[in-house]
């Protein structure tokens, strides 16, 4: 596969752009091919069944516009999904739920981790699964949130609504004395100014992207297929299955400029 191919990164949304800002910063050179599955969101509510037809969809469309590696750039995806988009495609494909459980596992040192989660990203029960597997000590209280996504989506970011939503997610996480909080979900660091405003200042929250861009760096360069220097900068391409125009004014809300045109794919 040459280097030069496209990164996929897909999220039921505007989430998922959190992970490919980061992409961007730390590998200038890629070039990423975005899919934000707009007309099925939120996958929150779904069933499992329906989140693994979504995942294989949007994969075999990644898959053949040349993608180089795949980044599941949503927690329910990455925990309800990953194992059949890795059997079904011949590219390496990347999940968030792993690279957040190890950074907060490094984190925490009262050894108890909050999550925030999707209701269905919660039911699964993969952030407890796979936190135990890092270290079998350590405790965690996840809790679904199923009014953020539709916060998010709608770009209010702050303000008394967003303020009152948060803090009765918290509440939980307060009451079981965590010092870390994983970000389960893509769109909520969008909401972080929010959330830390009203959490506990020794209170740490870990957002997976830096750490999946990490897992990202090294895969390319173990498989040798880092993008070369190019001539020209590298160009993006912002894909949704709904209308376009919503999702390039939610995207620019939330990552400015990156987002110049948005293509709408119905797959
Ligand atoms: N951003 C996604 C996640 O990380 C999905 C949110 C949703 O559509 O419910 O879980």
């Amino acid at each position: 596969m040459p280097n030069e191919q496209p990164i996929g990164v897909f999220d039921s949304g505007v989430g998922g752009l959190t992970v490919a800002r980061v992409l961007i910063e730390k590998l200038p050179e890629e070039e990423i091919l975005y899919f934000g599955d707009t007309a099925n969101v939120p996958y929150g509510d779904k069933s499992p069944e329906q989140i693994v037809e979504y995942g294989n969809r949007i994969s075999r469309f990644l898959v053949d516009q040349g993608v180089k590696l795949i980044i599941a750039a949503c927690n329910t995806s990455s925990a309800i999904s990953l194992e059949a988009i890795r059997k079904s495609f011949p590219v390496p494909v990347v999940g968030v739920i792993v690279p957040g459980a190890r950074r907060a596992v490094k984190a925490t040192r009262s050894r108890r981790v909050g999550v925030l989660a999707t209701e269905a990203a919660a039911r699964s029960g993969a952030f407890p699964r796979t936190i135990k597997q890092l270290d079998p000590g350590v405790e965690v209280i996840t809790q679904g949130c199923p009014r953020l996504v539709p916060l998010v989506e709608a770009g209010e970011l702050e303000g008394p609504k967003a303020r009152r939503i948060c803090g009765e997610y918290l509440q939980p996480l307060r009451e079981g004395a965590v010092d870390t909080i994983i970000l389960g979900c893509t769109h909520y660091p969008f909401l972080l100014p929010v959330l830390k405003d009203i959490t506990d200042p020794g209170v740490r929250y870990i957002d997976p992207a830096a750490e999946t861009v990490d897992e990202v760096i090294d895969l390319l360069k173990t498989r040798d297929q880092l993008s070369r220097e190019r001539e020209r900068p590298a160009r993006h391409r912002f894909c949704a299955s709904g209308p376009g125009d919503s999702f390039l004014v939610s995207g620019r809300v939330m990552v400015g400029d990156l987002i110049t045109s948005v293509e709408q794919v119905r797959l």
